[in-house]
């Protein structure tokens, strides 16, 4: 998977050097628009005194009709944003410019003391925007004039008035050095990516596969001068920094949709081959799994697993507490990364923390992780970006190999975390004999989910059907289900409010009577998920409550346990791995609805992929 910048949930993009810098800009912006997507802007510099600055609130598409054929250089930088301060429009879309029009700055994060620093350096100075980050350029450009700082300088002093609290990842240019880029990032995730003859800088590898595949990681607290020809990284002391670039394998085509009409249409369909592709990586051709012994150790010893996310990623956290105490008897607890993070349980004496993130840079993770190192427990992150910020920082990772999942609402990266949980605690139940464990072969198993998810996306018409029938003018909804199958009910309520904007409930069966079941009225639809064997005569007891509401109920059950009139039927698996069948309806469900009522499936409203800032 690529490799993803952190924090801050704008894409940000910077080329120097290179006469096509227009295009790569554009292109750049557009493969990050998951990012953000409600205002964008270039800036660019043709080295013979001409210089051009283009804002336009929407998407790529909307900025590129906005840019003239005469709009040319070889170096500037872009945004793509989504919005945190100010609302979205053209005089609040990013790069901004200081009043003297000298220095021009994109940015990605949140700056925390920024209304402090306008009200005590520039009372006196009249601003374009109501954003953050535009208190930022003003300021270089006054310490530059007023103290003639240097632009390296009067960055770096910016920089140092910026509280610790803030994220942010900063490309200046000043149009005296029109070759130059001043590069800094404390938190949000920001690459170099090292051309010939030219160098790029972007949020994410993906934005920049097209020019090269070497891309140098940065450290919080650096702060980089980027030419043409050289990268110089500087420490917080000013040391200078030599490091290597990484290879990213990645090709560009992965990260492109093909025939598909969405990104949230191919992944899902991609879902039989990400299990093949944990399989081929994580076992051996008799079905012994290969983990890491350190991380084994580490889990051995632990007497509690504490599974720390946010979202999709906090709902295979709730199938693997399932999997990780059925398969090795380890007790787990699931936690909603944001509230761990302010306010964390009593931990147990040899607490192991488990980090599953798909991009790997979710702030609220990354701010829980930041503490347990400080507290001195051992981890691992599960995610979908290799040398991603939670993966570094993390004592281990185990990677999902699920290719780029670029479309917001997520849904190989839920079927590859839970794959995974299933294999780790596959390995770690063998180390403890736990009987489950041995006889559980992780390899024929997954293969059996694999042929049963082919067959679910094969027959991905019914649904279009469901979704036109029960969901394309409700007002709320509701999925259902009990133990496991609850679990699931909370992913597919979110991927329907996602993509859909439909207000739906995932929702404990046996809970509805104490209470919402006052929000059933004649064909509220009701979703029922029956995969649990040990639960579901009591789901259906509980579907025939709200039936006599006049709810519409659709219920999706497991073959083993179906009865006519069911309208969906899983092929059946083991049963701690029926959530990764009975997503799939839920996520073409959700697909549908959202196609039916004329949404940008792939970039729902207010939303983005990587969730950057708290
Ligand atoms: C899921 O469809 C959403 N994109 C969102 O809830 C996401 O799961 C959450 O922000 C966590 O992201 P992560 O897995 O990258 O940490």
């Amino acid at each position: 998977m690529v490799r993803k910048a952190g924090f801050g949930m704008c894409g940000i993009v910077g080329i120097t050097g290179n006469e096509n810098a227009v295009d790569i800009l554009l292109n750049g912006l557009q493969r990050l628009e998951y990012r953000g997507y409600d205002s964008a802007g270039i800036y660019v510099n043709s080295q013979d005194g001409k210089e051009y600055l283009v804002k336009e609130k929407g998407r790529i598409d909307d900025l590129r009709k906005e840019i003239g054929e005469d709009v040319h250089g070889s170096s500037g930088i872009g945004h793509t944003r989504w919005a945190t301060h100010g609302v979205p429009s053209k005089e609040n879309a990013h790069p901004h410019v200081s009043a003297d029009g000298r220095f021009f700055l994109v940015h990605n994060g949140v700056i925390g003391n920024f209304a402090e620093l306008k009200a005590t350096y520039l009372q006196d100075v009249k601003f374009a925007s109501d954003t953050d980050t535009e208190v930022i350029v003003q300021l270089i450009a006054k310490f530059a004039k007023e103290e003639n700082l240097a632009t390296k300088e009067a960055f770096k002093k910016v920089i140092s008035l910026i509280d610790e609290s803030s994220s942010y990842s900063f490309l200046l240019m000043d149009n005296r050095e029109p070759e130059t880029l001043y590069v800094a990032k404390n938190k949000s995730p920001l690459l170099i990516g090292v051309g010939k003859g030219f160098n790029v800088v972007c949020s994410d590898a993906i934005a920049m596969l097209d020019q090269t595949h070497d891309f140098i990681e940065l450290v919080d607290g650096e702060i980089v001068i980027v030419k043409p020809q050289s990268v110089t990284i500087e420490d917080a002391q000013g040391n200078i920094i030599n490091r290597k670039p990484f290879h990213v394998d990645t090709d560009a085509s992965e990260a492109e949709k093909g025939a598909y009409p969405y990104y949230m249409l191919k992944e899902i369909d991609e879902q039989p081959t990400v299990m093949r592709s944990l399989i081929k990586h994580y076992t051996t051709d008799d079905g012994s799994v290969i983990i890491d012994d350190a991380l084994l150790d580490s889990m051995k010893k632990a007497d509690r697993l504490y599974i720390v996310a946010a979202g999709t990623s906090y709902h295979a956290g709730l199938v693997g507490k399932e999997i990780f105490e059925g398969l090795a008897k380890v007790p787990t607890e699931v936690h909603v990364a944001s509230e761990f993070g302010y306010n964390p349980p009593i931990l147990s004496e040899k607490p192991f923390f488990i980090f599953l993130t798909q991009s790997g840079e979710t702030a609220d993770s990354r701010q829980v992780l930041a503490q347990v190192n400080k507290w001195g427990y051992e981890s691992l992150t599960i995610t979908n970006v290799e040398n991603s910020t939670l993966s570094r920082e993390a004592t281990f990772t185990l990677l999902l190999y699920a290719g780029p999942e670029i479309a917001v609402a997520s849904t190989k990266a839920y079927t590859g975390q839970i794959a995974l949980e299933a294999i780790l605690a596959k390995r770690l139940g063998e180390e403890k004999d736990v009987s489950a464990a041995t006889s559980f072969n992780v390899a024929r198993e997954l293969t059996t989910v694999a042929n049963g998810m082919q067959e679910l996306v094969d027959e991905k018409g019914q649904y279009e059907q469901i979704a036109a029938n029960a969901l394309a003018t409700t007002r709320n909804a509701f999925y259902i289900g009990r133990a496991i199958d609850y679990d699931v009910a909370q992913e597919a309520a979110l991927k329907l409010k996602e993509v859909s904007y439909v207000q739906t409930e995932g929702f404990a069966s046996g809970e509805l009577k104490h209470g919402t079941i006052a929000l059933i009225e004649e064909g509220t639809p009701v979703i029922a998920i029956i995969t649990c064997a040990k639960t579901a005569k009591h789901t259906r007891s509980n579907t025939q409550e709200v039936l006599a509401r006049g709810a519409n109920v659709i219920n999706i059950v497991s073959r083993n346990l179906a009865e006519d009139g069911d309208q969906i039927i899983l092929p059946d698996v083991h049963s701690l791995l029926t959530p990764l069948l009975a997503i799939v309806p839920c996520q073409l469900l959700a697909y549908y609805t959202s196609l039916q009522r004329g949404y940008d499936v792939d970039k729902p409203r207010n939303l983005a992929k990587s969730v950057t800032v708290e």
